[in-house]
């Protein structure tokens, strides 16, 4: 009698942990590794597109690893050949200090542009060519507005600055600025013509272009979220050495939502994504 009760107890504590769901309260969830196909019709979505899915891929990832690497190795014992050894089979995600982690795509150049994979690069070492006019970019402002409309339902309020500049009027901005403060200077924070991102129309500066924005709630929630919408934060604190310009928080490069998510998560710049240098020749 005490047997079966004890048995109906354990039965239904079983169902009912079935029920409640895979949350573990105490445990937070990952980054975000990929991007959601919804992730940019409302703030609130957003986030609940997120939990969703990272439950239901860290599931997905799990039962994959674990189905390949009993195949994996029961084929491979069955055919007479060993078992694989561990360094065949990864059964995690590479972590950024993998170097399979982001396998750098090939650098190549078009009509005087350096693209890697289907990145436009402009740096200090990668110029664009003075003719080069695009125009700001169709997806890029789509995206920007939808971006911006998400965080003003957040009650934050980021407008548009500066986007596409020509060669020319980058060459009359950088040098007000070399009058001002001289060269060596204005090249910590102004791109030479023909160096600058926002030539290529796909560079955005928002709301008031200089220090004080880094400490409005805008430009935190910026940094936080507008890889969801294919954008990188471009010059990033602590990173001057590497991009080769002083940390700006209002200008934001678009790049694709496969790319944003990928440097995002990698906590990388683009030069260090990609392995490339920002540096003039001189
Ligand atoms: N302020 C950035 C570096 C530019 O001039 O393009
Ligand atoms: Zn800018």
């Amino acid at each position: 009698m005490k047997r079966s009760i004890l048995i109906t107890l354990v039965i239904a504590a079983a169902l009912s942990c079935t029920a409640c769901g895979t949350i573990v309260e105490g445990t937070e969830p990952s980054r975000r590794k990929f991007p959601t196909e919804a992730t940019n019709e409302t703030a609130e979505a957003t986030d609940l597109t997120t939990e969703a899915y990272q439950e239901e891929s860290e599931e997905i990832t799990t039962e994959e690893t674990t189905t390949e690497e009993e195949t994996t190795t029961e084929d491979a014992v069955a055919a007479g050949g060993e078992a694989p050894t561990e360094d065949i089979i990864k059964t995690e995600a590479p972590s950024p200090e993998d170097p399979d982690y982001a396998p750098v795509p090939a650098k190549y150049e078009r009509e005087g542009i350096t693209y890697i994979g289907d990145t436009l690069i402009a740096n200090k070492t990668y110029s664009l060519p003075a003719d080069f006019a695009p125009g700001l970019d169709k997806t890029c402002e789509n995206q920007f507005y939808k971006m911006t409309q998400d965080a003003a339902k957040r009650g934050l309020y980021i407008y548009f600055a500066s986007g596409f500049r020509s060669y020319d009027y980058q060459a009359q901005i950088y040098n007000n600025y070399v009058a001002r403060d001289g060269q060596a200077l204005a090249d910590t924070y102004s791109a030479r013509p023909g160096y600058s991102e926002h030539q290529s129309g796909l560079a955005i500066d928002v709301n008031s272009i200089d220090d004080s924005f880094s400490i409005t709630p805008e430009a935190k929630w910026l940094a936080d979220h507008c890889h969801e919408y294919g954008f990188i934060l471009r010059y990033p604190q602590g990173k001057e050495n590497i991009t080769g310009y002083q940390y700006e928080s209002w200008h934001v490069r678009y790049v694709g939502t496969d790319l944003s998510y990928a440097i995002y998560n990698s906590g990388l710049t683009l030069e260090e994504y990609f392995k490339i240098n920002s540096q003039y020749e001189e």
